[in-house]
């Protein structure tokens, strides 16, 4: 019996959309982010026999976090071989753990292509994750100690949010502060890992580890309320994964959250979230209330406003072409439809 998946030839979502967008935010990075992708591809391509880990390397991807490493690298002595072993390493450690997202959320597709649990099963998907997780100890194996403690605190962070989420499934009693926190915990604290440990090992000053730090943490927190609102109004065909899957699957964001304190029908919703009444109607019922109680322009407005304190704690480093790249991503977070 052969592992190899029968599959259609995959897709590049980002060659298709915003690639002009993202191409220009990452113009100062562009070589090295090249190379990034070289070793990722690399490391992942040694996987046999499924080959999966190179399949979801090359549906695309924004590769959001080795850009973050690259660009701030650039505030210290720039992206010296270290800083595009740790760039290549944080997309290996994203893509496991995309893997094992998707196996959890039973989710069908991932960058426009059909998951490696719905390719190959699910316990393929474990064992991908599994693969690739032990690609990134090997990326990582000659880093330091802080710098180790740092990945796996982010690491512990993002699990323990999937935990939380997990144990909080279907709660109506989910308060916006737990919302923030989850959000910190899954999103916040890695992208701020990556921009503080790409300016560490460029040996940028301190003021700037710390300003940068701030940057991503804020800024992966207005990433992830921006990924849950297009739960609700994205599209599938650009986001490349299937969208209103959050509350059919009980996990409860912002949205919901403030429609269930603010909404006149809120009463009635979470009557339906908590008998797990999803029908069609009942979802397009719940989806139209948020919609009406101003809840999905509340959820806006909070991806905006923490943009808006990550823009603020970039202000304060030196205006260098990476400070225009990283206010740029700011933007391409709040309006990306992908
Ligand atoms: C998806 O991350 C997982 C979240 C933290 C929301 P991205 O939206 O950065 O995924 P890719 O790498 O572009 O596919
Ligand atoms: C996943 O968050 C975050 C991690 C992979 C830790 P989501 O569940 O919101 O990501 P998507 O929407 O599936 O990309
Ligand atoms: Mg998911
Ligand atoms: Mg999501």
């Amino acid at each position: 019996m052969t592992l190899k998946a029968e599959c259609k030839p995959i897709t590049a979502i980002t060659e298709i959309i915003s690639e002009d967008q993202l191409e220009a935010i990452y113009r100062p990075i562009s070589s090295q982010l090249s190379q990034v992708e070289e070793e990722v591809a690399r490391a992942c391509s040694e996987m046999e026999p499924t080959g999966s880990s190179s399949y979801l390397l090359q549906a695309g991807g924004k590769r959001i976090r080795p850009a973050l490493v690259l660009l701030s690298s650039l505030y210290g002595c720039g992206p010296v071989p270290e800083v595009i072993r740790l760039a290549a390493a944080v997309e290996i450690l994203h893509l496991a753990t995309l893997v094992h997202d998707d196996l959890i959320d039973c989710s069908d597709n991932r960058r426009g292509n059909p998951t490696i649990n719905r390719t190959w099963g699910g316990n393929a998907a474990i064992l991908t994750g599994d693969y690739l997780y032990a690609l990134f100890l090997e990326h990582t194996a000659g880093f330091n100690r802080s710098i180790l403690a740092s990945l796996a605190g982010s690491l512990k962070n993002m699990v323990q949010a999937e935990l939380l989420q997990l144990q909080l499934l279907y709660n109506c009693d989910l308060s916006e502060k737990d919302y923030v926190v989850r959000t910190y915990l899954k999103a916040g604290s890695f992208l701020s890992c990556c921009c503080r440990l790409g300016a560490e090992l460029a040996e940028a000053p301190e003021k700037s580890l710390r300003a940068l730090e701030r940057y991503g943490c804020f800024m992966g927190i207005s990433f992830q309320i921006k990924d849950d609102l297009l739960d609700f109004q994205g599209d599938e065909k650009h986001l490349g994964k299937p969208v209103a899957q959050d509350l059919k699957q009980g996990v409860l964001t912002l949205p919901v959250i403030y429609t269930l304190k603010n909404s006149h029908k809120r009463h009635e919703i979470r009557t339906l979230i908590e008998n797990k009444e999803f029908s069609s109607t009942t979802l397009q019922f719940i989806i139209r209330e948020l919609e009406y109680c101003g809840a999905l322009s509340y959820t806006s407005r909070m991806a905006e406003r923490y943009a808006h304190l990550a823009g603020r704690a970039l202000a304060t480093l030196p205006d260098i072409k990476a400070r225009q790249s990283l206010e740029a991503l700011l933007n391409f977070i709040l309006t990306r439809e992908l």
